[in-house]
């Protein structure tokens, strides 16, 4: 069993966990989940049992509540969840987990990691690891979903700084990375995020480091894990989905395999 507490993700979303509605209030959920349903449907999903593996403060997970599937969630990080109970009340089961080391449940029929959950997973044989636990979370046949960052948006976003308000606070994103990284890179951002309009004080600062995954080594992860048919659509910054994937024109990829 790991120690959360050693681990840069959880110490990043304990920290952010209060402000991050604010700092994604402009993602689109509602848009995106209706094209990741597109997506996983043309994969063959058949069922509506569901597992969103890192499900943040639930924003990943209530639209599919909404479209009625029945969901369970799990993160990191308590303070997430704590968020996203206040979401779902029960309509969901909450529980703390990491990815990379899922305890056992009743089969469903997709396994969903949405919005950069997996480039947290900064070692190749642990991003293994995740894909194996959501393999075995899976029914025979089963759908499991993800986005990963693609090389654009980390030569895009983690060597950029920007600042901008939303709800109370003032965030500064200073991404510490380049614009010239390669395939396969490791990058940091710290985001700070002051009180302002009378709201809290702060700083809560946070850093984040991801780890760029090309495509060819999670094709391969994913076949050894026991998924086939996988699909990488391309994803643009607007939300647009594309059928093939391009490292260096989309913001991120969007990965389907179906359980074999
Ligand atoms: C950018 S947030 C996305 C949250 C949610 N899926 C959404 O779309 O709003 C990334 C999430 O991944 C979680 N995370 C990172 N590493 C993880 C791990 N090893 N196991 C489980 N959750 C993890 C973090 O705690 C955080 O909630």
């Amino acid at each position: 069993m790991r120690h959360p507490g050693g681990d840069a993700a959880f110490s990043a979303y304990e920290s952010f966990a209060d402000v991050y509605d604010d700092f994604t209030a402009d993602h689109d959920y509602e848009a995106w989940i209706d094209s990741l349903e597109r997506v996983v449907l043309a994969a063959g999903l058949d069922g509506r049992r569901q597992l969103d593996v890192a499900c943040g403060t639930g924003k990943s997970l209530v639209p599919w509540l909404e479209r009625g599937y029945s969901v369970e969630g799990c993160d990191l990080s308590p303070r997430m969840l704590l968020h996203a109970s206040r979401k779902v009340g029960d309509r969901a089961r909450l529980f703390a987990a990491d990815m990379r080391d899922l305890p056992s449940g009743e089969p469903v029929d997709l396994v969903t990691c949405l919005d950069d959950a997996l480039n947290y997973v900064v070692d190749r044989t642990d991003l293994g690891r995740a894909f194996a636990c959501a393999a075995r979370r899976l029914r025979a046949g089963g759908i499991y979903a993800f986005d990963l960052n693609s090389l654009r948006a980390f030569r895009e976003d983690f060597a950029t700084e920007r600042t901008f308000v939303s709800g109370r606070w003032r965030f500064r994103w200073m991404g510490h990375g380049s614009c010239d990284a390669s395939a396969g890179c490791t990058a940091t951002a710290t985001i700070d995020a002051r009180g302002c309009h009378g709201g809290p004080v702060g700083p809560i600062r946070s850093r984040h480091v991801q780890q760029h995954h090309p495509t060819d080594w999670v094709g391969a992860s994913l076949e050894r894990a026991g998924f086939a048919e996988v699909h990488i659509y391309g994803q643009h910054r607007d939300g647009r989905l594309e059928e093939e994937f391009d490292e260096l024109l989309h913001a991120k990829a969007i990965v389907v395999g179906r359980r074999t």
